[in-house]
């Protein structure tokens, strides 16, 4: 509580994050793998599949990818909870099976095992119940802590800045945020940039486990929205320019997705860890010219819905937190940690910021079970949009970098 209120400074927050590190196992790797192993870390969005499409491309630049992702809480999705969805996937890895999985395939992702930082679990069921969640070096220590452990050499953090961020809801907080991660990690011996990202509109076009794993698929075609692939492109060029010192890892990154070999290694991870190969092999192998694509192979909710727009215009803005809250409502994520997800469900967005829609024109479809979707929810996503009668040009989506000072 007294650091809640007070705050550490960036010495103290170091101190605190090594501690927590060293309260369980840390990682190792073989020694050839030096300077290869790499992560990212994302404070958290809406729509936000990176890490799905980034681990594989990022093996298919050469690098070690141990990724230790977490479950989705509250308005924001899980990286597990999304790859869950293709049957038979598994998130718990024993460390020896995860070693083989990178030194076969080159990444992996999974959950957090029993001892990696206990500290943290004690520490954030604390912070949980008394309030003290939202503390820039709580935080910082917390997830630092659990990338530190990881033992990578290089880590990217995309902290989310805007209406729909955990945190940092403005460019200031987004800074602090980030500056806070890039020290505590540096004192720990992992050179971390951060990006700060806009986090305001959904990220891509699809939000619900399912959907993301199917626009995943897309972006790793090649194909797909163009603010998820910048994301991947900027996160991973990152990431390899801070280990080679070239400034040619977009583009690195850019031809695994052109070219299909990061499309492989998903495919690959994917029945490393449990996918059936045929199935891996359908999944991969859709087209995904069109989202719907993925119901050939993956279960798909019981109901669709179309939402119509209300006026005629470009749509000016989305409110992500909100189309987020509304996928919790139908199931997509969890209110509390124990809850159950529903992969089949979530929303596809058929028009985003920027776009030109008609009255009457479809901008949504709601995938989702019989009894679970009601005027009150359709009212609830209509109300996310606002309008514009003129055209406007959409920001970009980085908006900042951190380096190690
Ligand atoms: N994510 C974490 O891992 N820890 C926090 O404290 C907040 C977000």
């Amino acid at each position: 509580m007294l650091t809640f209120i007070k705050g550490l400074d960036a010495e103290e927050t170091g101190i605190l994050t090594r501690a927590m590190m060293l309260s369980g196992d840390t990682l190792s790797w073989p020694k050839e793998w030096e300077g290869k192993l790499v992560d990212k870390h994302s404070t958290g969005g809406v729509g936000d599949k990176v890490s799905l499409i980034l681990a594989p491309a990022l093996a298919a630049c050469g690098m070690k990818v141990p990724m230790i992702s977490g479950r989705g809480l509250g308005h924001t999705g899980g990286t597990l909870d999304k790859l869950e969805s293709i049957p038979g996937y598994t998130v718990l890895l024993p460390s020896d099976r995860m070693q083989k999985i990178m030194e076969d395939v080159g990444c992996c992702i999974c959950g957090q095992t029993a001892n990696l930082v206990p500290a943290d679990k004690i520490l954030y069921a604390i912070r949980d119940v008394t309030g003290t969640v939202p503390s820039l070096p709580l935080v910082t220590a917390s997830i630092i802590s659990k990338k530190a452990a990881e033992r990578v050499n290089a880590l990217v953090l995309d902290v989310k800045v805007g209406n729909s961020a955990f945190y940092s809801q403005d460019e200031k907080l987004g800074r602090e945020m980030a500056t806070s991660l890039v020290r505590a990690s540096s004192m720990l011996g992992t050179k971390a940039t951060a990006l700060m990202t806009r986090m305001d509109n959904p990220i891509g076009h699809c939000i619900g486990n399912t959907l993301e794993v199917a626009e995943s698929i897309q972006c790793l075609r090649g194909k797909g929205p163009k603010d998820l692939r910048t994301l991947v492109e900027e996160l991973g060029g990152c990431l390899i320019d801070s280990l080679q010192g070239t400034n040619t890892g977009k583009q690195q990154i850019a031809n695994t997705l052109d070219d299909g070999r990061a499309l492989a290694k998903f495919r690959d991870m994917i029945v490393a860890q449990g996918a059936d190969e045929h199935l891996a092999d359908r999944l991969c192998g859709l087209p995904m010219d069109d989202i719907d694509e993925v119901w050939q192979v993956l279960k798909k909710a019981e109901n669709e819905t179309q939402l119509l727009a209300e006026r005629t215009g470009y749509i000016s803005s989305m409110n992500s937190l909100e189309v987020a809250k509304v996928c919790l409502v139908l199931g997509a994520g969890r209110a509390v940690a124990t809850a159950d997800v529903d992969h089949s469900v979530g929303v596809k967005l058929l028009a985003h910021v920027g776009s030109h829609v008609k009255k009457g024109e479809p901008w949504v479809t709601i995938y989702h079970q019989s009894s679970d979707f009601n005027d009150g929810l359709a009212d609830r996503l209509q109300a996310t949009l606002e309008y514009s009668d003129s055209p406007l040009s959409v920001p970009d989506i980085v908006i900042g970098m951190v380096k190690p000072s």
